[in-house]
């Protein structure tokens, strides 16, 4: 077999890993496994590039490529161990920003080699949408990092005739590949550079912080579609295989997130949805009397409960209760307690973020039950336990047609006998309005940071 052979071989070995990813992927069972097929399929996919030869001639700048490689593991490796579970989004804003400036610079580099040998127009376009894709991705991942790390306001930043610029910056870029690709001036693909810069920011700058992660799934996908061609541009069909993947899978991802949300995908990229105050509770002003209890109140509830719904939510990945929560329901198992976790497909703050909390503290995978089976179950639940969900389970979701959040499909905690809310305050969530189910006659409050106040439950059920 021929060098060449076998490395196109080593190729599609790679690209059939990363579908085989992707499936693993689809389920929290098999995710953690399906990262590892995908690692190893990279792997593959490197050390077969180091045997290609171009034009005849083996790879150039091996020492270079090295270095950069070294460097991306010196960075990388202790960025992916150490970041904690919340900022997870910022950490996937920052890898995917590199990827799509690393796409755009492959397309700068090609441009500057290709051009003097008057190429095919549809190269020099690939090259050109490389450039523009790349680039707004890059600079539209670090602004998505900016608002989440909360180093600039997180709400939208609008101002007048925003969408009208936003367009003329849009349609400026394709115009310009268009003078490019009919005239040559090579010196005009910088100001398609900057422009693409400016457009990436701008783009992101109206896009309020709940629905940063919505836009970090779609410059993922274009980081991908960046990347794919790169692909054509260098022949390499590895690269179009694994840039296409990323396009598609991302572009899915998005469209699921804004349908959880019950919301367009234009909504969530033009609305600016988050720039007013909505509702009395974003500002704490509702004065009505609420039901309050102590940890050990809840603890006899739940001991003589014969079925509790666990309704995990963002807070619980900022208090990191999710060994504590496991804890509780192994103990309430014990006492011959049913429990089932309902897990909505946005709580939290990234795709699958409960799944992978709770798969790190090993709760069983068949107590979690999506949506639909938790709500078809939930009218069987003597309790519902919120743990730091807010939005996920705000009835105004379904009964309040003015509502922001109207049309999210929502887990109907209010359907169990009684609900349990654990949180620290009377804070909205993350949408910034007012719950009515804290106000439910079924719903005791439970105040506290959630892994203290389930420290506590554990030790009431274990009393009782
Ligand atoms: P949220 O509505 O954000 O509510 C989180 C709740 O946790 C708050 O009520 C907060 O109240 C409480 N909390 C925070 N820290 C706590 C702690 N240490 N201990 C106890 N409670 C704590 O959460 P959710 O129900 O998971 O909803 C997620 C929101 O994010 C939705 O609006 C969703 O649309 C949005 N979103 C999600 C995604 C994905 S993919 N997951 C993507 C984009 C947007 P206190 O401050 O009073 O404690």
């Amino acid at each position: 077999m021929s060098r060449g052979t076998l490395i196109d071989l080593l190729y599609l070995v790679a690209a059939t890993t990363f579908i085989i990813a992707l499936k693993g992927l689809g389920s929290p069972k098999r995710a953690r496994q399906g990262n590892l097929v995908a690692a190893l399929g990279m792997v593959i996919a490197v050390v077969a590039t180091f045997f290609k030869q171009i034009d005849g001639h083996g790879l150039h700048h091996v020492g270079l490529i090295l270095l950069a490689m070294a460097i991306g593991v010196i960075v990388a490796v202790p960025a992916a161990r150490m970041v904690q579970m919340t900022a997870m989004p910022q950490l996937v804003a920052i890898f995917n920003g590199v990827g799509g400036g690393a796409a755009a610079l492959v397309s700068i580099t090609e441009f500057n080699h290709i051009h003097s040998s008057h190429p095919a127009t549809y190269i020099t376009l690939e090259v050109l949408l490389g450039v523009l894709i790349g680039t707004v991705s890059f600079s539209g991942s670090a602004i998505a990092y900016a608002k989440l790390q909360e180093l600039m306001t997180g709400r939208p930043v609008t101002y007048p005739g925003q969408q009208v610029i936003n367009a003329v910056l849009g349609v400026g870029g394709l115009a310009l590949i268009v003078i490019i690709l009919v005239t040559g001036t090579t010196t005009l693909l910088w100001v398609l550079l900057a422009l693409s810069f400016v457009l990436g920011i701008a783009f992101v700058l109206p896009i309020g912080g709940a629905d940063v992660p919505v836009l970090i799934s779609l410059l993922n996908s274009f980081t991908g579609l960046a990347v794919a061609a790169s692909g054509f541009t260098l022949g390499s069909n590895l690269l179009i295989v694994a840039g296409t993947l990323v396009g598609a899978s991302g572009i899915l991802l998005t469209r699921l997130m804004s349908k959880a949300m019950g919301r367009s995908l234009a909504n969530v990229l033009f609305s600016a949805f988050g720039s007013a105050t909505t509702g009395g509770g974003a500002s704490g002003a509702d004065q009505r009397p609420v039901r309050s209890g102590s940890p050990e109140d809840a603890g006899i509830l739940m001991s003589f409960a014969s079925r509790v719904a666990i309704i995990p939510g963002y807070g619980l990945a900022v208090a990191q209760a999710q060994h504590v929560l496991r804890e509780l329901g192994e103990e309430l198992e014990s006492k011959g307690i049913e429990v089932f976790y309902a897990i909505h497909p946005v709580a939290g703050r990234m795709p699958g973020h409960m799944n992978v909390l709770l798969a790190e503290a090993s709760v069983p995978y068949e107590q979690l039950k999506e949506l639909d089976e938790a709500n078809s179950e939930m009218q069987t639940a003597d309790v519902a336990l919120v743990v730091g969900a807010n939005d996920t389970v705000n009835p105004a979701a379904s009964d309040d047609k003015t509502s922001p959040i109207y049309g999210m499909p929502i887990i109907h905690a209010d359907l169990a006998e009684n609900v349990i809310f654990l949180k620290r305050s009377m804070r909205p969530g993350f949408a910034g309005i007012e719950n009515e189910l804290l106000y439910n006659p079924k719903t005791t409050l439970v105040f506290g940071d959630a892994k203290d106040t389930l420290t506590k439950l554990v030790a009431a059920v274990k009393a009782n």
